[in-house]
């Protein structure tokens, strides 16, 4: 029968955390607007969605990705910091998401200025 309940809290207990506040959760939106708020321009942030970057990066968390500006930082004391980022973004090199090995995601476009613009974003972040 009801075995009396070792572990439920009493009902009524103060809840200390504030009661009646919804719960955070945010969805894996938002990205896209903090980028913009970063001062990615409407091309950047368009292509950067076309290409589903936001998947996996954003600019100030790490996801699957390290953040924008984590990658900055990284590349502080580089001494070729775009070509570096350049090569990544058009050569596919092999990743590690979740422990498995894939290929990153290349620019689907080949102009060069478009993806060089990216990459200085990226860089200022
Ligand atoms: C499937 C998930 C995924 C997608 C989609 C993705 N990335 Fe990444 N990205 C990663 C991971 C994981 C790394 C870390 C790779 C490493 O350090 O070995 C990374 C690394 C990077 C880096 C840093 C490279 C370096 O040399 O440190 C940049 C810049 C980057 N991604 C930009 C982008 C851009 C721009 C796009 C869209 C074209 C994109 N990523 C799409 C997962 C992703």
């Amino acid at each position: 029968m009801a075995s009396t309940s070792a572990s439920t809290p009493p009902p009524g207990s103060p809840d200390p955390a504030g009661r009646g506040q919804p719960a955070r959760r945010l969805p894996d939106g938002p990205s896209q607007q903090e980028a913009e708020k970063q001062g990615g321009s409407p091309e950047i942030i368009r292509l950067l969605r076309k290409n589903d970057c936001f998947k996996c990066h954003t600019v100030d968390r790490d996801k699957d990705g390290p953040s924008y500006q984590s990658v900055a930082e990284k590349y502080k004391d580089h001494p070729d910091p775009r070509e570096s980022l350049f090569e990544h973004l058009t050569s596919s090199p092999t990743i590690t998401v979740n422990r498995k090995e894939e290929a990153h995601v290349s620019f689907k476009t080949t102009d060069t200025q478009e993806i060089m613009n990216v990459v200085d974003w990226i860089l200022s972040n």
